[in-house]
C-alpha cells in the first residue's frame, strides 16, 4: 500500500491528509506543509545511563542584577547562560524594569545588548533619561529580524541580552506571521540554543495580550529556564514580580517594586508602606499578611458612622466586599451590636489589595474599635481567620508572620491557639478561641 501523505498546519499543528488553503482548526491561511516523518535507520551509540551521584555537579555561576528584589525572584541572582521570560500586561513596566537591570549590569562592566523590536533608539534613550540612567555599556539593537539580531549577538558576544519583546522577533523564511505561535517558538528555541552554547544570559520580554494576533508568553513557557510575571496585584503603585517556573530556584519568592517618576524602586521593607505611624489606633488594627513568601504588616482602617437611611452603606477598599459583609455578620451575631444602624467603611493602608484570610481578625477588631470608640493598644497585632461561628482559625506560615512582627517591635499578638510555635520570641502570644473572648479582652483594656 502506498503510504498516505500527511500535511501539517505550521501555525497550530493541525494535521490533514491533503493540502488545505486554510486551516480548519486555527483559521490560518496558507499554513499547510507536507510532513515527512521517515525514521532513519537506527545507528546510534547507546548512551550509558549514570546515577545521580555519578554526575559531576557544579553550582551555576550567578551574578547580581543590581536589584536584590529581582535577584531574590531569580533564586539568588542571574544564572549565566539562562533564559528568563518576563511576562506582563502592556504598560505594567517590563521595559522599564529591564532597562534599569541593563543599566545596573552595565555599571558592573558587563556587556549588555538591548534588542528592541518595539521602540526606536530615541524612544529608549528618552526613557533612559527619564530614569536618570546613562547607558554607556548598553548596546541598542533595534531589529525585528530574528536571524539578523541573533547573528549580531553571536558576533558581538555580549554577556546579557534583553529582548523587548520576544513577539516582535520573526524569521522571514517561516511562513507564519510575526508574533504567531510558530514564530515565537522558533525564535525562543534558537535563543535557548545560543544561550546554552555561548553561555549568554537572555531576558525575554513577553507581552501578555488579550486575544488577537499576538501569541501570549504561555506558548514558550516550557522552553525557557525561568518564567517571571510582572503584575500590579498588590496595589496600583506597587509592582510585584513573581516566579511561576524556575529551574534554578524556588517559585514562591516575590519581589516588590514601586513605580515612580524615575522608574521602579525596590521596596525592601513593604511594612513601612502599609502601616501608618500614628499612635492613635482608634478604628485601626494591624495584621501580619503574606504575599508569596513575603510577610509584612498591614494596617486595616475602619470608619463607622450612624446612618440615616434604611440601608446602611458598606464600602471596602482593598478587601473583597463579601468578606467584609461576612465578618460584619459574624460580629453582629456574636455581640449585641446594632450594626444595621451604622455605615461601615473599610480600607487597607497604602491601597493594598489583600486576599489573605489571616487579616479577618484585624478587620473585625478595627470595625469594633471604631464602633465602640475605643483605642487599640498600638503595639498589638491581630492574626487569624474567622469561622462563621465566630471561632478563630489558624493560618499557615505562623512563624514567619510572628518573626516579622517581632522584628518591627510589636509587643503582643492576639491569635488562635497553635500547638507548635517556635519558642523564644520577644513577642507575647495571647491565645483566644473565639471573637467573644477577643472583644472581651479589648473592652477590659479599652
Ligand atoms: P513600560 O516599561 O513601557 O511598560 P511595558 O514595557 O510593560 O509595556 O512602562 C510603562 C508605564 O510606566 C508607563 O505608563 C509610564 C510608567 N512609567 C513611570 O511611571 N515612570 C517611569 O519612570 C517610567 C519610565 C515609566
Ligand atoms: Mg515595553
Amino acid at each position: 500500500m502506498k503510504p498516505s501523505r500527511l500535511f501539517q498546519c505550521q501555525a497550530c499543528g493541525y494535521q490533514a491528509s491533503g493540502w488545505l488553503g486554510r486551516c480548519p482548526n486555527c483559521g490560518e491561511w496558507d499554513s499547510f506543509k507536507e510532513k515527512k516523518d521517515k525514521l532513519e535507520e537506527f545507528n546510534f551509540d547507546l548512551p550509558e545511563p549514570k546515577t545521580l551521584s555519578q554526575v559531576d555537579f557544579q553550582e551555576e555561576p550567578r551574578f547580581s542584577s543590581g536589584f536584590s528584589e529581582f535577584d531574590r525572584v531569580l533564586g539568588g541572582g542571574v544564572v549565566k547562560g539562562s533564559v528568563v521570560l518576563v511576562g506582563g500586561e502592556p504598560g505594567i513596566g517590563k521595559s522599564t524594569l529591564l532597562l534599569q537591570v541593563a543599566s545596573n549590569l552595565a555599571s558592573q562592566n558587563k556587556k549588555v545588548f538591548y534588542v528592541s523590536g518595539e521602540e526606536s533608539p530615541p524612544q529608549i534613550t528618552m526613557r533612559a533619561k527619564r530614569l536618570n540612567r546613562s547607558l554607556p555599556e548598553v548596546y541598542l539593537l533595534c531589529e525585528t529580524n530574528a536571524q539578523v539580531a541573533l547573528e549580531s549577538v553571536k558576533e558581538n558576544q555580549p554577556e546579557v541580552v534583553i529582548v523587548d519583546s520576544i513577539q516582535s522577533l520573526y524569521f522571514p523564511e517561516i511562513p507564519s506571521l510575526p508574533g504567531s505561535p510558530n514564530q515565537l517558538r522558533e525564535a525562543t528555541l534558537k535563543i535557548v540554543e545560543i544561550a546554552k552554547k555561548e553561555g549568554i544570559t537572555f531576558f525575554l520580554i513577553g507581552q501578555v495580550t488579550k486575544e488577537g494576533q499576538l501569541a501570549g508568553p504561555k506558548v514558550i513557557e516550557h522552553l525557557v529556564d525561568t518564567v517571571l510575571y510582572f503584575e500590579s496585584s498588590l496595589s496600583d503603585l506597587h509592582r510585584v514580580i513573581r516566579s511561576v517556573k524556575n529551574r534554578f530556584g524556588s517559585t514562591d519568592e516575590v519581589g516588590i517594586f514601586e513605580m515612580g517618576p524615575a522608574g521602579l524602586r525596590e521596596v525592601e521593607n513593604p511594612t513601612s508602606h502599609f502601616v501608618s505611624q500614628s499612635l492613635e489606633r482608634k478604628g485601626a488594627a494591624v495584621a501580619p499578611v503574606m504575599e508569596g513568601s513575603r510577610t509584612f504588616l498591614l494596617e486595616l482602617q475602619a470608619l463607622t458612622n450612624r446612618t440615616f437611611f434604611p440601608n446602611p452603606r458598606r464600602l471596602s477598599l482593598g478587601i473583597d466586599l463579601n468578606r467584609l459583609l461576612l465578618i460584619l455578620a459574624i460580629l453582629e451575631k456574636n455581640v449585641s451590636l446594632r450594626l444595621f444602624e451604622y455605615d461601615v467603611y473599610l480600607s487597607t493602608a497604602g491601597g493594598l489589595r489583600l486576599n489573605d484570610p489571616a487579616a479577618d481578625l484585624a478587620v473585625l477588631v478595627s470595625v469594633f474599635s471604631s464602633l465602640k470608640d475605643i483605642a487599640l493598644p498600638g503595639e498589638m497585632i491581630f492574626l487569624g481567620e474567622i469561622g462563621l461561628g465566630g471561632e478563630l482559625r489558624p493560618v499557615p506560615f505562623i512563624n514567619l508572620r510572628l518573626r516579622e512582627a517581632a522584628k518591627l517591635g510589636f509587643k503582643s499578638v492576639i491569635m488562635p491557639k497553635y500547638d507548635k510555635i517556635e519558642a523564644e520570641k520577644p513577642i507575647k502570644l495571647i491565645f483566644k478561641k473565639n471573637i467573644k473572648e477577643v472583644l472581651g479582652l479589648l473592652l477590659e483594656n479599652g
